[in-house]
Parts: C-alpha cells; sequence; structure tokens
C-alpha cells in the first residue's frame, strides 16, 4: 500500500526526492511499455541526481530508470547514494526490478534507503536484496 508519510526518516526530503523522479517519468522513453518510470536519489556529496527508463525496438535492450540514475551519479563524480524515490507515470513508488537492486547496491550498499511504495517507507536495499553479491566479494573469491 502506498503511502505519503515518510515521517520514519526526516533528515532525507522524500517529497524532493519524489518531485525529482514524477518531473523525470515525463523525459522517459516508453513508447512499447507506455509504462514511464523516473528515479531520483540523494547522494552522499549533498547532490540529486535523476534517472528515466529508455525502452529499445529489441525490448531486452530497455534501460530501467535507475540504470539511468547511475549513469548520471558517476558523470556527477560518483558519490554514494543515500536515498533514492522510483516512481511510475502515475506518480506513486514503483519497487525497483531484481537488476536494478543490484546496480543500487553497488553504489549505495545494504544501506541505501529505498522509497519502495509499498507501506514501509523507506525501505532499506539490504531489505530489497538480502545477502547482495558486491565488490568485495570480488576481492576475497578471486583466484591467487
Ligand atoms: N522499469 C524501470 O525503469 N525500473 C524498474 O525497476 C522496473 C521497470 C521500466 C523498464 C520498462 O521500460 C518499463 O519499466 C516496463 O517494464
Amino acid at each position: 500500500m502506498y503511502s505519503e508519510d515518510v515521517s520514519s526518516a526526516p533528515e532525507i526530503a522524500w517529497a524532493d526526492l519524489r518531485t525529482l523522479a514524477r518531473e523525470a517519468t515525463k523525459r522517459s522513453y516508453a513508447p512499447y511499455s507506455n509504462v514511464t518510470v523516473g528515479a531520483g536519489a540523494l547522494t552522499s556529496d549533498g547532490k540529486t541526481v535523476v534517472g528515466s527508463n529508455v525502452e529499445n525496438a529489441s525490448y531486452g535492450l530497455t534501460l530501467c530508470a535507475e540504470c539511468s540514475l547511475v549513469s548520471d551519479l558517476i558523470r556527477e563524480g560518483g558519490a554514494r547514494l543515500v536515498a533514492v524515490s522510483i516512481v511510475a507515470g502515475d506518480g506513486k513508488p514503483i519497487t525497483p526490478c531484481g537488476r536494478c537492486r543490484q546496480l543500487l547496491f553497488e553504489h549505495g550498499g545494504a544501506d541505501l534507503l529505498v522509497d519502495a511504495g509499498d507501506g514501509a517507507v523507506p525501505r532499506r536495499l539490504g531489505e530489497l536484496l538480502p545477502g547482495a553479491f558486491g565488490p568485495e566479494d570480488l576481492g576475497i573469491r578471486r583466484n591467487p
């Protein structure tokens, strides 16, 4: 159940992140699914970054809004993600797909707060992607 009540994390300007995400849905390219998605995030250096989904005639090549957001993040200097809101064209939060949970984990880790829109707002990414494989796993599992 979607809720506008984000009082559990008052230090994050969730309303502003949702506004950024909603505006980003207006710059989506989604002629195939007609599901526009936008994402807005706060970074550890106090910036905001955004992303929109970009579909392709070869459906599997579609870029999710979170993918576009990560691209914006790296282009802006690559700080850590602190909080992210992802919304669909109806303006309500949409839960990130599995691939995007992994993309977000790389840049925000388990403590990234996600406005997932299912009632428990916000949720830690660690709840959405428990036991995630991350960069540190590569370091300890590489062959000598
Ligand atoms: N989509 C996203 O942008 N992010 C997600 O986490 C879920 C799905 C997009 C991909 C596609 O353009 C549309 O939503 C329908 O799947």
